[in-house]
C-alpha cells in the first residue's frame, strides 16, 4: 500500500509562513518527506500540471463554483459571465496558471501507506469555507468561490494535493526527476510492521 503523492505549497501558504506548521502535520501522521524543492514554476510546467484537456478537472472546478453560487443564491451569468461549468472551469484554469507562476512554491513528495487518500483527507474540501475544522484548509483559510471569482483569482486554499493514485504518479514524475527522490526509513515503519 506504499504510495507517493505530490503536495504543492502554493504561493499563499509560502507567503503566509505556513510551510513549517503544515509540514509538521504531515510528518506527525507518519508521512515521509522523500523529495522537496523551493522553486519558481514556469508556464510550461504550470500548463502540464493544470491541463486544459482534462475535462473532469475543468468541469469539476466549474461545477464546484456553480454549487457555491447556488448555495449563495448568486446568478453565475451575472457574476462570471457564464453558467456553463466547462467555460467557468477554463477561466479558473487561466487564473490558476497565472497564480502558480507568479511567486515561489514548495513542491514536496510524501510517501507512506495510503498516502494519496490520507493527504486529501488532511487537506480537506477545495473550498476552505466548506472544509471541516481540523483539516488544513479548514483550519488556516476562509476563502470561497464567491470571494475568489469576485477577485478574478483562484481559491486560495494553501495546498495542491494529488487527487488519485494515477494523478499522483503523473504529477510526481512531472515535478521531480527520479534522482531527486530519496529513500530512507522512519521509526514508524518498524513499529507499524
Ligand atoms: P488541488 O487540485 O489544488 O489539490 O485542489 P482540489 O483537487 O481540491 O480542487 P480542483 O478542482 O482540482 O481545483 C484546483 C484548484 O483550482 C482553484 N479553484 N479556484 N475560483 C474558483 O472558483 C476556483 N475553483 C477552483 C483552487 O485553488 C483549487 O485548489
Ligand atoms: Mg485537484
Amino acid at each position: 500500500m506504499k504510495e507517493q503523492t505530490l503536495v504543492i505549497f502554493k504561493p499563499d501558504s509560502v507567503a503566509r509562513g505556513l510551510v513549517g506548521t503544515i509540514t509538521s502535520r504531515f510528518e506527525k501522521v507518519g508521512l515521509k518527506i522523500v523529495a522537496a524543492k523551493m522553486m519558481m514554476v514556469n508556464r510550461e510546467l504550470a500548463d502540464k500540471h493544470y491541463p486544459a484537456s482534462r475535462e473532469a478537472f475543468i468541469n469539476g472546478m466549474g461545477g464546484k463554483t456553480l454549487e457555491n453560487y447556488q448555495d449563495m443564491g448568486i446568478d453565475p451569468v451575472k457574476e462570471v459571465g457564464s453558467a456553463d461549468p466547462h467555460e467557468i472551469g477554463l477561466k479558473i484554469r487561466e487564473w490558476l496558471v497565472d497564480m502558480i507562476t507568479a511567486a515561489p512554491v514548495l513542491a514536496v513528495v510524501l510517501e507512506g501507506p495510503h498516502a494519496v487518500e490520507l493527504v486529501r483527507k488532511m487537506v480537506g474540501h477545495t473550498l476552505p469555507l466548506k472544509s471541516a475544522p481540523g483539516t488544513i484548509r479548514g483550519d488556516y483559510s476562509f476563502d470561497s468561490s464567491y470571494l475568489a471569482n469576485v477577485g478574478k483569482r483562484p481559491i486560495k486554499n494553501l495546498l495542491h494535493a494529488s487527487g488519485q493514485l494515477d494523478e499522483a504518479k503523473y504529477e510526481v514524475d512531472l515535478w521531480f526527476n527520479s534522482d531527486e527522490i530519496v529513500s530512507y526509513e522512519r521509526v514508524e515503519e518498524d513499529i507499524m510492521r
